[in-house]
């Protein structure tokens, strides 16, 4: 998809569709919108008058050959209410804009901008939002498939803009939003398709084009390193393991280093505490962690960070066999604490136990973890908001503040210590699961065990990584959820004050 920026008014720019963003409670008689009514000859009021249009965010109402404008086709799209409007709201709006242009076989859409959001940062959003709109997850389809594209997209400003002003906005948006789409794909890909080598193989090739470090580590490398948590949930399956570093070349060899650790499982049947099949086909989105980071890094290689960070992706899938991990075994992980594996399907903490330390290895100073790894976060949170917890306050800090911005939704649980009991062991240093209760919370705990006192901030993604409703701005399927919190947080200094 191309993009422009243009500065001008809206009668003038021809294109296959002009969108219009109106705000609840606005009526025809407001100046802004009285141009607007005057140049299409009344359309607008008569539509605002009728009551048929409220402006609630992304209901639209397309007019054809409008009067006066050199748009083929106008559509109003509702904004929602004005003073709840923010660049997450406007990332939606052309991700809306685009789906709905397509449906009309517009090849050319315009958005004319109409709120005093920072220009810098509308531009940027728009041109994510519009190419998050863009993507299909029902690639596996020989037929029926919607081929209609938008090729051009226009974003239309009243205010003059020095040439090329926009350059960094749009190359940011850019970024962004194709390594949201990347780690999109790769979490709806079927697992018989996205096996941990062939995430590997992925992320190495994209690694490639953006000229990101990358590193595979293979499953006798693990075992002399001694990852065996990683390991135990590997066994059952024939498919060996990967564990991903990526690293952004350049960067400096002193200061703070963040590591951000995505759980990687290609698949989660449970293990020997084998799933219940329904809705199992939706672990094959097990992965949507290990997609964010790499998705994130590979933003953050074109995006240059101005601190040190470093991605890890351990990578596996977990099956029963006869040679899989059991209940009630006991491994000695990577940091030397020994685990008793109660539940084969708490899977997703013991690859990051191997993974946290290996990052803390590696020198890591601030760790971030992402993960689908309760279904309790589910419970508690339901598919809006992903569970944050961890002991780094200023980073949850900061993730808090990042919402408005990034639109992905974050709320923090508590990790009191207090919670640690459930996951205590008879036989060995910590177990792999609590009791029923607190689930997201308990994870966390174990997660904790690994981190040894280095600042930590837990995400728990799982419900808000795949979704099974159409939504007006985007395709079903994967979200991408996480790919802007991190790329976000990178882009920010540990030190620097809010
Ligand atoms: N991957 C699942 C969590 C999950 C469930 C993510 C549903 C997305 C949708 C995780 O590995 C898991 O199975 N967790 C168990 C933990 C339990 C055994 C303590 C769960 O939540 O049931
Ligand atoms: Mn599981
Ligand atoms: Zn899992």
């Amino acid at each position: 998809m191309d993009f422009e920026f243009r500065s001008g008014n809206y009668p003038e720019v021809a294109c296959d569709l002009l969108a219009f963003p109106l705000f609840e409670g606005e009526t025809p008689r407001l100046p802004a919108l009285r141009a607007l009514n005057t140049a299409t000859r009344g359309l607008v009021a008569s539509v605002l008058d009728s009551g048929e249009f409220k402006a609630e965010l992304h209901r639209t109402c397309l007019l054809h050959r409008p009067t006066g404008l050199k748009a083929a086709r106008l559509l109003l799209i509702g904004g929602g209410p004005k003073d709840e409007f923010t660049l997450a709201t406007l990332r939606e709006i052309a991700g809306t804009v685009v789906r709905a242009a397509r449906a009309t076989g517009a090849r050319t859409a315009a958005l004319f901008r109409r709120s005093e959001l920072d220009i810098d940062g509308a531009a940027q959003v728009a041109v994510e939002g519009a190419l998050y709109g863009s993507f299909d997850s029902d690639i596996y389809k020989t037929r029926d498939r919607d081929s209609r594209s938008v090729e051009r997209f226009i974003l239309v400003a009243r205010e003059r803009l020095p040439r090329n002003a926009l350059d960094g906005a749009l190359e940011r948006g850019r970024a962004v939003g194709e390594a949201t789409n990347f780690a999109r794909t790769l979490v709806n890909e079927p697992a018989n398709v996205l096996t941990p080598a062939q995430f590997a193989e992925r992320a190495r090739d994209r690694a490639a084009d953006v000229g990101l470090e990358i590193e595979v580590l293979e499953r006798e490398r693990m075992e002399a390193l001694g990852m065996n948590a990683l390991l135990a949930v590997s066994r059952g399956s024939e498919e060996p393991p990967r564990l991903v570093i990526l690293r952004i070349p350049g960067q400096a060899s002193r200061g703070p280093l963040r590591a951000f650790v995505g759980k990687g499982v290609t698949f989660d049947s449970g293990g020997i505490s084998l799933k219940p099949p329904e809705k199992m086909e939706e672990m094959k989105a097990d992965m949507a962690g290990g997609a964010a980071v790499l998705g994130a890094m590979l933003a953050l290689a074109r995006l240059r960070p101005p601190e040190r960070v470093i991605g890890l992706i351990p990578l596996v899938e977990n099956l029963p066999s006869g040679r899989a991990t059991k209940p009630g075994d006991v491994v000695r992980s990577l940091s030397g604490k020994t685990i008793e594996i109660i539940n084969t399907d708490a899977e997703g903490r013991l690859i990051l136990a191997d993974a946290l330390a290996y990052a803390r290895s590696l020198g890591a100073t601030h760790l971030v973890d992402i993960a689908t790894l309760t279904g309790a976060c589910m419970i508690a949170l339901g598919m809006i908001n992903a569970g944050m917890m961890g002991t780094d306050e200023a980073t949850i800090e900061r993730l808090r503040a990042n919402v408005t911005t990034t639109g992905e939704k974050l709320w923090q649980l508590p990790l009191d210590d207090s919670y640690r009991k459930a996951i205590r062991s008879d036989i060995a240093d910590v177990k792999n699961v609590g009791n029923r209760w607190g689930g997201a919370i308990t994870a966390g705990k174990f997660l904790q065990e690994f981190v040894a006192g280095t600042p930590w901030v837990h995400m728990d993604i799982a419900g808000c990584d795949y979704t099974t409703d159409e939504r007006p701005f985007a395709s079903k399927g994967a979200t991408g959820f996480g790919v802007r919190t991190l790329v976000e947080l990178a882009l920010q200094k540990t030190s620097a004050r809010k």
